[in-house]
C-alpha cells in the first residue's frame, strides 16, 4: 500500500473498479484525483469519501488527446502522483468485421495511448520521489484468446507486456508495475452489450465483487508480482489459457 500523505490518479472513477479503487486508496491517500467523463458521478463520489480523502474531480475523455491533455496537466498540478490507477476502459462484444472501425479505435486509444501518456508522465515525479506504485487494468481475456473481443484483449495483452517490461525497467528504483487480469466482475461494465450478453450464462461462482478484485489488488503490491488475476477459479482459467497457448507452439 501506498504512504500515508500521498497523492493517488484513479482514471475511471465514476463507476466499478475505478470508484473502488478510490474507496480502499482513501483510507491511506490524502488525495485522489479521480478521472472520468461523467462529472456527477465524481462529484458523488468526492461527497462520499470527504472527511477521509480529499477528492478533486476531472472530467476528461481519455480516448481524446484533449482528455490526456487535461490529466496530464492535473498530474503537474496536484501531483507528484505517487499511485497511479489507468483503470478506465470499454468493453467491445461481436465478430471484428461487423464492428464500428472508430469505437475500436476509440478503445485502443483510451486503453493503450491514454495509459502510456500516464505512465510516462507520472515516472519521472516517482522516481523523483524514490518510489511508486502504477496498475493497469488489464483482462482475464487477455489470457484467454477468445473470439469476439479480438481488439478488446489485444489492447489488454498490450498492458500486459507493458507492464511486465515497464516493471523490469523500473524495480531498481523502487517503482512497481501491475497488470491486474479481473474476470466478471460486477459492475457496469457489461450493461453496454446489451442482450448480446447474458449474464445469467455465467456461473455465479466465476462473478467476483469489485471490493474482492480491488483488495487483492492492493494486497498484491509489495510482492513484486506483476501479472495480478484475483480468485482461484480465475488464475485456474488463466493457467489453462496460457497452457493452451504453450501447447499450440509445439
Ligand atoms: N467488469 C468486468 O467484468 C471486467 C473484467 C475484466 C476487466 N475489466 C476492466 O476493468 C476496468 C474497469 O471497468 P469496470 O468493470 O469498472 O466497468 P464500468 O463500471 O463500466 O466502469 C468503467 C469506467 O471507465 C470510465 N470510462 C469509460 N470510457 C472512458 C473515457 N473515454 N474516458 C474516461 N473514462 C472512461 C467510465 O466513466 P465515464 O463513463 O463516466 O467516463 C467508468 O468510470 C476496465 O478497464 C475493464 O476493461 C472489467
Amino acid at each position: 500500500m501506498p504512504d500515508e500523505n500521498s497523492v493517488a490518479l484513479v482514471t475511471g472513477a465514476s463507476a466499478g473498479l475505478g470508484a473502488e479503487f478510490c474507496r480502499q486508496l482513501a483510507s491511506c491517500c490524502d488525495v485522489i484525483i479521480a478521472v472520468a467523463r461523467r462529472g456527477e458521478r465524481l462529484l458523488g463520489l468526492a461527497d462520499e469519501l470527504a472527511g477521509t480523502a480529499e477528492v478533486h474531480c476531472l472530467e476528461a475523455d481519455l480516448a481524446s488527446i484533449e482528455g490526456v491533455a487535461l490529466v496530464l496537466e492535473a498530474m503537474r498540478q496536484k501531483g507528484p502522483v505517487r499511485f497511479l490507477v489507468n483503470n478506465a476502459g470499454v468493453g467491445s462484444l461481436g465478430a471484428f468485421v461487423d464492428s464500428a472501425i472508430d469505437s475500436q479505435r476509440a478503445m485502443v486509444s483510451l486503453h493503450i495511448d491514454a495509459s502510456i501518456s500516464l505512465c510516462r508522465a507520472a515516472i519521472p515525479f516517482m522516481q523523483a520521489a524514490g518510489g511508486g506504485s502504477i496498475i493497469n487494468v488489464s483482462s482475464l481475456g487477455s489470457l484467454v484468446i477468445s473470439k469476439d473481443i479480438a481488439v478488446y484483449g489485444a489492447t489488454k495483452a498490450f498492458l500486459n507486456y507493458f507492464s511486465e517490461a515497464l516493471h523490469a525497467e523500473l524495480s531498481s528504483s523502487g517503482i512497481e508495475v501491475q497488470a491486474l487480469c479481473p474476470g466478471f466482475t460486477h459492475t457496469e461494465f457489461h450493461d453496454a452489450f446489451g442482450e448480446a450478453f447474458d449474464r445469467e450464462r455465467i456461473p455465479e461462482t466465476l462473478w467476483m465483487t469489485a471490493e474482492a478484485v480491488v483488495a487483492e489488488s492492493l494486497t498484491a503490491l509489495g510482492s513484486g508480482q506483476v501479472m495480478v488475476v484475483p480468485g482461484e477459479d480465475n488464475r485456474e482459467i488463466a493457467r489453462s489459457g496460457l497452457q493452451r497457448q504453450l501447447a499450440s507452439l509445439q
